[in-house]
């Protein structure tokens, strides 16, 4: 059985859920492809730390000992921050590897870059897993969306302030106490400032800007306020008027101008948002022809990210397959 030979930047909640999902999948994965999908090599930051890896997985702290494997077809990323994930994506597509990310915050700023760099070299870019987490959110308006104009995009982005706002609507607790209890829970992060001030929310609201658009606003025209500025009695005055502040951002256009916001907004009990609780995120994606789709699920977690990733590779490598059959039936036709 041939394979598709892929790396694993990163071993974290999310590289560790791609690890088991493939591991668990290859049935799937033959079927859908025809191959099965070999996990060749894991970069990682601490040597010291036990794996629960197979024994012929490569286990590198060392980047040149991933883009120097022989036949490697696909570079799975679940790192952190900007760099060297941006570094080593580029060197990735530049080598024609197909690449799939679930690193929001680099590509947030770097999309454009590395969606052009994928073209030039005649690969791909898998980016689900950055926004909404498991909810398909990308490919919805990549895919399924084509003939329709996305006017208006509002959004739950982030499921640990949604997590907060409805602890403190349902259970009349302070904000404190609701971060404690998400925090205690796995939701929050150890550091959660990016959940609460609306950046994490920001981040996912310009990658699908780049998607509906092609480009995104400046970033510093874009109002970014966190669920932190709400307090106990405005969530309770809402609660009386059955309404319920929810952290929403916002995308749209107007004229030639893209408008974005982040923010707590009052949504009275009609909207399609009033009802989505928790740690979900959700989506109101309106278009022209349609109206208002939304879309609801898990927005992070190992096995949803994971989901996001595995659904970006069997997609890159069907269009793989398409495109080398659409060569040859070019090359017959023009014999
Ligand atoms: N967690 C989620 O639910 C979720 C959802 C959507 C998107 N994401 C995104 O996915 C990415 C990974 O998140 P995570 O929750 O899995 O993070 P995590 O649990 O902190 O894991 C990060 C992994 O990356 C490795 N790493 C960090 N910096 C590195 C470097 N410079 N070189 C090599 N390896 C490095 C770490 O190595 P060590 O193991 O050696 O420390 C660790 O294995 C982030 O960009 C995050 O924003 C996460």
């Amino acid at each position: 059985m041939q394979k598709i030979k892929a790396a694993l930047l990163g071993y974290g909640t999310v590289g560790q859920g791609i690890q088991e999902v493939i591991h668990q999948y290859q049935e799937r994965f033959r079927l859908l492809l025809g191959k099965e999908v070999e996990i060749a090599a894991v970069l990682v930051q601490n040597p010291a730390k036990q794996r629960d890896l197979p024994e012929n997985v490569l286990v590198t702290t060392d980047f040149e000992e991933i883009i120097t494997l022989p036949d490697l077809n696909v570079v799975l990323e679940a790192i952190v921050g900007e760099e060297p994930a941006l570094t080593y994506l580029r060197r990735s597509l530049n080598k024609g590897i197909h690449v799939i990310t679930a690193n929001k915050m680099m590509f947030a700023r770097h999309a454009r870059e590395l969606l052009e760099t994928a073209r030039e070299n005649k690969v791909h870019i898998g980016f689900e897993a950055t926004t909404a987490g498991g909810t398909p959110i990308i490919r919805t308006i990549d895919q399924l969306l084509q003939v329709n104009r996305v006017e208006k995009v509002e959004a739950i982005l982030n499921g640990t302030s949604n997590y907060i706002l409805t602890a403190m609507n349902d259970r009349f607790i302070d904000f404190d106490t609701a971060l404690t209890e998400a925090q205690e829970k796995g939701y929050a992060e150890a550091d959660p400032t990016h959940d609460i001030d609306g950046t994490d929310a920001f981040n996912k609201l310009m990658i699908l800007s780049q998607l509906i658009y092609g480009e995104q606003p400046d970033w510093l025209n874009v109002r970014k306020t966190g669920i932190n500025s709400l307090t106990e009695a405005d969530i309770q005055h809402a609660k009386q008027e059955n309404k319920k502040y929810k952290h929403i951002g916002v995308i749209k256009k107007e004229g030639n101008t893209i408008i974005a916001e982040v923010s707590p907004v009052l949504l009275s009990s009609t909207h399609p948002l009033h009802h989505i609780d928790g740690v979900d995120n959700a989506l109101a994606i309106t278009s022209d022809i349609v109206g208002t789709i939304t879309l609801t699920g898990p927005g992070a977690g190992k096995l949803p990210t994971a989901s996001a990733m595995v659904e970006d590779l069997v997609q890159i490598f069907q269009k793989e397959h398409a495109e080398f059959y659409e060569k040859i039936s070019e090359k017959h036709a023009a014999v």
